[in-house]
């Protein structure tokens, strides 16, 4: 039998600061799919999901177990066990282009017009990722985002990632207020899941129209859009 678990917490609470998950979140992870069909053409789309979901398994292996190390490096050794396993031979040229395009990723075109109308609403709004601090301040820099946000909080920060309660302690802290009252925004089911277990208001972006995450708890909202944040987090 297992330990006995924190009970989640099903009463609405006032939302006073919005924290957002950075990648597939705000950021398009997919986007490195046109540079890797360029380079491997036929297999640009096969490269940057399998790359994406080795970097997600080498973060909860390497948190579960205590082997912490930057998720830069995550990221790379990531692309490498992709690129081996669908049998393409990337130089070290190619390496560094696809890191290159990580590290300036896009933001999602509604992304920037919400945040400010969140910001112009009063509320607080932070970044909460398992990225390492200087890749967060890149993205952010490149999507013109500098100034939005009050706090990036990194893996970094604490040398682990989620879905560990470590990390998702970080927002209630900076903002000095409950989990409860601080909407956690992922695209990633797992993320807003995760932030659901800990305590949060979690809000699951599905862009993509994936199925819920089979965990036994489901984000408090759901929506297509970041745009859907507005109708949450303004009321
Ligand atoms: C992040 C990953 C989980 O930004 O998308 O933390």
């Amino acid at each position: 039998m297992g330990k006995t678990r924190t009970p989640i917490a099903n009463v609405p609470a006032p939302i006073r600061a919005v924290v957002f998950d950075a990648y597939g979140t705000l950021f398009d992870v997919h986007s490195v799919a046109g540079l890797a069909e360029q380079l491997f053409p036929g297999s640009g789309d096969a490269l940057s999901r399998l790359w994406r979901q080795k970097q997600l398994e080498y973060s909860w292996l390497r948190a579960m177990s205590g082997r912490y190390k930057p998720f830069q490096e995550i990221t790379r050794d990531a692309l490498r066990f992709a690129a081996g396993q669908l049998a393409l031979s990337m130089r070290p040229v190619h390496e560094a282009g696809l890191m290159d395009q990580y590290a300036s990723l896009p933001a999602f075109p509604e992304n920037l017009s919400t945040l400010r109308a969140l910001k112009a609403a009063g509320l607080p709004l932070g970044i909460l990722s398992n990225g390492n601090r200087e890749m967060i301040e890149a993205s952010v820099r490149n999507a013109g985002m500098t100034g939005i946000f009050e706090h990036l909080l990194s893996s970094q920060d604490v040398e682990t990632f989620k879905t560990t309660a470590t990390i998702y302690a970080l927002a209630p802290s900076a903002f000095g207020c409950p989990a409860r009252e601080i909407l956690f925004v992922s695209s990633n089911c797992w993320d807003a899941i995760g932030a659901r277990w800990y305590g949060y208001t979690s809000f699951w972006i599905n862009r993509t129209g994936a199925p819920l995450e089979q965990l036994d708890t489901q984000p408090d909202h759901t929506g297509n859009l970041l745009t859907d944040v507005l109708t949450v987090a303004r009321t």
